[in-house]
Formats: C-alpha cells, structure tokens, sequence
C-alpha cells in the first residue's frame, strides 16, 4: 500500500517517540506543495505554497497534536485542555476523540471563526468562551493545567513543535534542498519555530545543503514581535493571528536572527488582497491568517527586497473553509433564473 502513514510513522526516528508511545494519528501531514504560477510571476522567483489546509482537521495544527495527544496519552492523561483562536481547539478536539480524552477548550468570546467553533462542538469537546482574548485564554489554561487534571496541549508544549517541525521535512523531500526563504504567518509563533528547529535539524544531519531565510508576517493590528511590545488589545479580521503576546517570542527572534530572515507586519487590506488573489487566482483557498505569509511576499516584492531566481515557500497555515464569511462578503449575491437554458446562458455571459 501506498497510503502516507502520518507523520509519526513517517519521520519516526526524528521524534521523541518509542515503540511504548499510542500512535494516536488521523494520517496528517504529507501536505501538497503546489508550484504557485501568478506568484512566481510576480516576485520573479519559483514560488511554493505548502497547503496546510490539507491536513485533516483543516489545518497545521494537526502536526503538532498528533504528537500532543499521543505523549499525552502515553503519560495516561484523561483530559487535554488548549487556549485557542480556532484551529488548535479543532485540532484538539477531533485528537482527543481518536485517543479517548476529555477536551477542553477555551477561545476568545465572540473572536473565532464558526467553522472552527463548529469542530469543536460536533467533535464533543467542552467549550467555554472566555471574556478575554487569545492571550488571557492562554493564561488560563496554564493554570487550569497546573492545577487540574488535565495536560496542556497549546505549543508551549514542547512536543507540538516536534511534531510541525515536519513541515520543514517534507518540504526538503520533495525539493531536495531547502529553499531560499521560507514565509509564514505568525500568531503565537510556535510554528516558524518549528519549521526553523525542522530545517536545521535536515542541514546538521546533511539532508539539506543550507537553511532558509525565515520571513514571518504578522498583523498590524496584532503585531508585538515588530512593534517590539506586547499588544494589550490585538485586533485584525485574521482571527486566528489575534494574538498580543505571543508565547515563542523569543523563539520567533531567534529563527529571524540566525536564519538572516525578518518578521514584519501587513494590513488587513493587504491581508485579504492577498487571500483574493490567492483563491481567485492561484485556485487556492485559504483562510485570512493563511494569507498574511503571501502578503508579507507580495509587499516586500513590490519594495523591491525580493532578487529575482529564488526558491520561495510560503506556508498557507488554514483551509479557506473554516472562515467563508470574508470570501461571501461583499460578493453579489448570485442571480436567481427560471429553469431555462437560455435564460441562464444569458445572465452566464454566454450570449455574446
Ligand atoms: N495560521 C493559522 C490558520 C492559525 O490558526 C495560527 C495559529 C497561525 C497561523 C499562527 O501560528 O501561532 O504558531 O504562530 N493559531 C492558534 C490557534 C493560535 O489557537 O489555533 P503560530
């Protein structure tokens, strides 16, 4: 059989697992990196998008959890809890079902988007929205966590990152090196944590000539790592990013300080044009936060800090499914026709 395993069984000897550990998967990872035509046209260079959207539950997060749930269980854990902008708590939740936990989950009251909310509920998982944001939700859980029963699975959890850091991997699989830049978006910054650990683990054991300049993008309403303070009232329409103090800042510095890479912010407006374009004209559908790592290219592109002839990835973090008020907005509404096919080919624009 030819079915990917997941990514415990595929990059087994790279992760703090044993024949001991309850492999707990939904056969994540193994994500497509889909060459980006308009994108490459663009910035001049060859321009990759790694598809995290792909991943079972929609998103990235699932890399880390499949390693959470597993340690977790391992340790004869009953319960998980996560703070969460969406995609953890979904994540999480549908984990928790495969292992046979208790999930908690809290999110920022009125702030995450209704697919993710959707997941966790239909997943079973006990939700509380807490009047907070992301960053007090994340506070809250670390106690709970300290002080209850139950294991928390945010990436403050080292095993998270071992588990996202193989993104990194594959993408030097199928390149067969790594590229000149690797561009995300950043929220708590777990993940370009993970993938900067996932690269120079490959170029330390020989299975990459090089690392990649890491490029971080967050929003300006959310962006303490560029701002150089924490953001007491994160806002941006990337709800997963609303993120004020993020956990792996110092992290984050490191992967842009020893890479030669940079963090910088971009704007909604930037960040929607970007998941417009995307969708519209790469075929790609990704939710906003995913958009900001391609809005961070495109900007910086345009000021002209991009040479032309790189290899360039962008991770799209997100499936567009989870949040598609912002791909209807605005929108006009579809026409309503008769059942007639020349009418219909008339409203169509097939007529002329
Ligand atoms: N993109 C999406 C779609 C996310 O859900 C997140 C984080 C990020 C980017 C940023 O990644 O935090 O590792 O820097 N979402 C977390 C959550 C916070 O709760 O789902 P990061």
């Amino acid at each position: 059989t030819h079915q990917w395993r997941g990514l415990i069984e595929e990059y087994r000897d790279r992760l703090p697992v044993s024949a001991a550990t309850p492999v707990v998967t939904l056969l994540e990872g193994g994500t497509p990196l889909v060459p980006a035509q308009v994108l490459s046209e663009r910035t001049g260079c060859d321009v990759f998008l790694k598809v995290e959207g792909a991943n079972p539950t929609g998103s990235f997060k699932d890399r880390g959890m499949t390693m959470a749930i597993s340690k977790a269980k391992e340790a004869g854990a009953q319960a998980v809890i996560c703070a969460s902008t969406g995609n953890t708590s979904a994540s999480a939740a549908a984990y928790a079902v495969r292992a046979g936990l208790v999930c908690a989950v809290l999110v920022p009251q009125g702030k995450i988007a209704l697919g993710k909310m959707g997941q966790a509920l239909v997943h079973g998982s006990r939700i509380l929205q807490v009047d907070g944001n992301f960053d007090d939700c994340l506070t809250l859980a670390r106690e709970l966590s300290e002080n209850y029963p139950v294991a928390l699975v945010n990436s403050v959890n080292p095993v998270r990152i071992e588990g996202q850091k193989t993104a990194a991997f594959e993408i030097v699989d199928m390149l067969g090196d790594a590229p000149d830049i690797h561009v995300l978006p950043v929220g708590n910054a777990g993940n370009i944590t993970a993938y900067w650990k996932g690269y120079r683990e490959y170029a330390k054991d020989g299975l990459a000539t090089r690392t990649p300049r890491m490029w971080g993008f967050q929003a300006s309403g959310s962006a303490p790592i560029v701002d150089g303070a924490p953001v007491l009232k994160p806002q941006t329409i990337a709800t997963a990013i609303r993120i004020g103090n993020p956990a792996s800042w110092a992290f984050a510095e490191a992967a842009r300080d020893e890479s030669g890479g940079l963090i910088d912010k971009v704007t909604d407006r930037q960040i929607l044009a970007a998941y417009r374009l995307l969708a519209a004209q790469e075929g790609v559908f990704v939710e906003p936060a995913s958009a900001a790592s391609v809005a961070g290219l495109l900007a910086k592109a345009e000021a002209g800090l991009v040479d032309a002839g790189q290899r360039i990835v962008c991770t799209v973090t997100g499936n567009g499914l989870k949040d598609p008020d912002w791909a209807v907005a605005g929108a006009p509404q579809p026409q309503v026709v008769p059942v007639n096919a020349q009418a219909a080919a008339q409203r169509l624009g097939l007529l002329d």
